[in-house]
């Protein structure tokens, strides 16, 4: 069976998931053995792990109310992970009650848990949808239902692209996505990088995982950036992007997070 051009989509709890760890290392229940597993090899290559999963979160939340601050009323959240706690319909209304926000991801657990806890919020919508398939996404029948592509969207590519190969082409999916965004709509992105610390033991535990690692430099990540403007203050460590206090710049961080706006 094939969902939008790719295979359907089977529940794999044999092998760790990036949902998964990533759950784990924030501190959540909505994992198995193997992702413990596989969240405690990464903290023992990189004791930074856990911090990093952290701070890369708290980005996605400054990135949020910053985006919905400055009046965008929607929200596309792709490869959005389990629910966690503030979620980010949850943040959105914090500065504006009733923002909108279609939560997709490719893996079935992630959608049988947001479905569960997250559809009956009013204005939001979940998608099994693949990044890799950005039509069917733009398509897709539950993003339709809480998104308007007339007026301006924030496109959420949080901690994901890194989980798409070179030759999975992942600049086309972006652009591909850009160009269904009217002006004013945001892209809010941030990847795994090896510009600061070697990244192949990580990459080594991904390998296990149903979805391999491909950190990337900040030159290849800005290209994800093409077509929009960059907001201040660019494409810097998540945790140095608008930092809540000046401590938390100090936070470490295994990636890159940038907040930017299509020009008209
Ligand atoms: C590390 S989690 C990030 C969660 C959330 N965006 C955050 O940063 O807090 C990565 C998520 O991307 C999803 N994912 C990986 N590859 C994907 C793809 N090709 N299409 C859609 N989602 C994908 C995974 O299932 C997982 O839920």
């Amino acid at each position: 069976m094939r969902q939008h051009g790719l295979p359907a989509p089977v529940i794999d709890t044999g092998r760790p998931h990036s949902a998964r760890i990533y759950d784990y290392l924030l501190g959540g229940k909505d994992n198995y053995r193997v992702d413990e597993r596989a969240g405690d090899a990464l903290v023992a290559a990189a004791s930074q792990e856990r911090a990093g999963a952290r701070a890369n979160r708290a980005f996605l939340e400054r990135a949020v109310r910053h985006v919905v601050a400055a009046g965008v009323r929607q929200i596309i959240d792709i490869g959005a992970g389990l629910p966690h706690h503030p979620n980010v319909h949850e943040v959105a209304r914090a500065t504006a009650p009733g923002v909108g926000v279609a939560y997709v991801d490719n893996d079935p657990i992630v959608i049988a848990h947001a479905d569960a806890l997250l559809s009956g919020s009013g204005r939001v919508g979940v998608a099994l949808a693949d990044l890799r398939d950005p039509h069917g996404i733009v398509e897709h029948p539950r993003v339709r239902d809480v998104i308007d592509f007339g007026r301006p969207v924030a496109l959420l590519l949080v901690s994901v692209l890194h989980f798409l190969s070179r030759a999975e082409r992942p600049e086309q999916a972006v652009a591909a996505l850009r160009d269904a965004l009217v002006a004013g709509s945001c892209l809010v992105l941030s990847h795994a990088t090896d510009d600061f610390a070697d990244c192949s033991a990580a990459q080594a535990v991904y390998a296990t995982a149903t979805t391999p690692l491909t950190p990337r430099s900040r030159h290849e990540i800005a290209e994800f950036l093409d077509g929009f403007e960059l907001l201040e203050p660019g494409l810097v460590p998540v945790s140095s992007w608008r930092p809540d206090a000046p401590y938390a710049a100090r936070t470490p961080a295994g990636g890159y997070g940038a907040v930017a706006r299509k020009a008209g």
